[in-house]
């Protein structure tokens, strides 16, 4: 096992230290070469593109076929940090049955930093901390499966976690190895104290150690969009963090925290707008956990919140403390129809369509059988006297190349959180639409 573990971390390491700036390795001189040398060399370029096709670290070997809908979940970190324990967890994973909320689809039970001790054994192994787990972290894992949910865990791709635990950098193989003996379902792997690492390598080598381990594991990439993982992450993982950490302080702000940001629900939505053509099955834009039910948000808010992340097909991980949770909050966490959106087998993430007077937004995010959601957002502090007439409009999803006329065939349109129909397209919408609210609305074939 040993050796197995050097001759591994050996390859690794060789691996990750190779350059990676292309622009120098592939200079040559342009100005000496003509039409000749440049057939001469085709048969050549070809084979180099070939071989780097073939070789390509973004070409990692992922698992295939999971999260083929956006993942969902709870995970610690939002309203506990580092103050987990063997009993919150068992509690939580108790309390995703017993509310119900695992058979709304959240399976994964996520446990975030502060896991580990501060320092790996003699061998290198990570080790769990003995007084918040006292019977290990594979106790806790077969609990959490015993109750038909799956485990995800936390780590980081530097040499200390966010939180200042023992990070992955350099043990890739080994942790790799040792979550696959404790049967993890998910990995979660930060970007902390990474100075000097390339991200794609990075990532890639930990994809690879999953990979290797073989045992099926989710691998969500948290680097915070820094270098636009949506560009080269989708053989990689399943999911990468599109941006900075998310915050319930506010429901549309940024909060200046000195060295870094953080982002409310809206900062980070108006964030990953634009990354809708990269989101797809298998590949998800990650906007962070959810903060339903966290910090002074209205129910408004709540719903506004949880409503963009499903049109924009967002991993749902739940971040609030499960066992105080209020109705309320367990209602709109465990709304199927808005669920529905989320997880819609086709797998687009939505995009804005266009902006209406009072702040009002309009987003559009198409659905299997020809059916769209269409959500109207008002982000004013007003309500709003909303008057949108469908008869005018055509959807349209250029990247998919999907649109939706809606200036001669009628739809019915359903209102999803308050699941009754409303009317049709063939009259305008006309209502009262509150501040800091949403009107989610499903639009079907008559
Ligand atoms: C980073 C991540 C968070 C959380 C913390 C843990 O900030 O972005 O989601 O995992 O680290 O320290």
């Amino acid at each position: 096992m040993k050796s197995l573990f050097k001759q591994l971390h050996k390859q690794q390491q060789k691996r990750e230290y190779a350059t990676v700036d292309r622009g120098h390795d592939h200079d040559f001189d342009h100005s000496r070469s003509s039409n000749h040398h440049q057939l001469h060399l085709l048969p050549c370029i070809l084979l180099l593109m070939t071989g780097f096709v073939l070789f390509n670290p973004a070409k990692a070997q992922k698992f295939k076929g999971l999260a083929l809908t956006p993942p969902m979940g709870w995970n610690s970190w939002n309203t506990f940090q580092t103050h987990i324990s063997e009993d919150l967890i068992k509690k939580t994973a108790d309390k995703l049955v017993s509310s119900g909320m695992r058979d709304a689809g959240y399976i994964y039970l996520v446990l975030d930093d502060g896991w580990m001790a501060n320092q790996r054994d003699s061998l290198g192994f990570l080790v769990p901390d003995p007084v918040k787990f006292p019977h290990g972290i594979k106790a806790v894992i077969d609990y959490v499966h015993s109750k038909g949910l799956k485990f995800g865990l936390y780590n980081c791709a530097g040499t200390l976690t966010c939180a200042g635990y023992p990070g992955t950098r350099g043990h890739e193989y080994q942790d790799a190895l040792r979550y696959a003996e404790w049967g993890i379902d998910y990995l979660k792997f930060d970007w902390c104290s990474s100075d000097g690492l390339n991200a794609q390598q990075a990532y890639t080598t930990m994809s690879k150690a999953i990979k290797k381990a073989g045992r099926p594991v989710l691998f969500s990439l948290c680097e915070w969009g820094s270098s636009h993982p949506w560009n080269w992450a989708s053989n990689v993982g399943q999911l990468w963090r599109t941006t900075g950490d998310i915050t319930a302080e506010c429901w549309d702000c940024t909060i200046d925290k000195g060295s870094y940001s953080q982002y409310s629900p809206m900062t980070i939505m108006d964030k990953q707008a634009a990354l809708y053509p990269f989101a797809g099955p298998g590949h998800w834009n990650d906007p962070d956990m959810l903060e339903v039910g966290n910090g002074h948000f209205t129910q408004g808010e709540n719903r506004a919140h949880f409503s963009m992340w499903a049109m924009m097909a967002a991993p749902l991980m739940a971040g609030n403390d499960l066992s105080t949770m209020s109705p309320a909050t367990l209602a709109i966490l465990t709304n199927k129809n808005v669920i529905a959106i989320d997880q819609d087998s086709l797998g687009i993430q939505g995009h804005r369509k266009e902006w209406l007077p009072d702040s009002v937004e309009v987003w559009v995010k198409p659905l299997q059988n020809n059916q769209w959601a269409v959500a109207f957002l008002n982000r004013g502090s007003k309500t709003s006297q909303l008057q949108y007439t469908w008869s005018e409009k055509v959807l349209s999803d250029s990247v998919h190349h999907l649109q939706l006329d809606l200036r001669n065939s009628p739809y019915q349109i359903r209102d999803l959180w308050q699941d009754k129909t409303i009317g049709s397209t063939r009259q305008p919408l006309k209502l009262a639409l509150p501040a800091h609210d949403i009107l989610l609305i499903k639009l079907i074939t008559n």
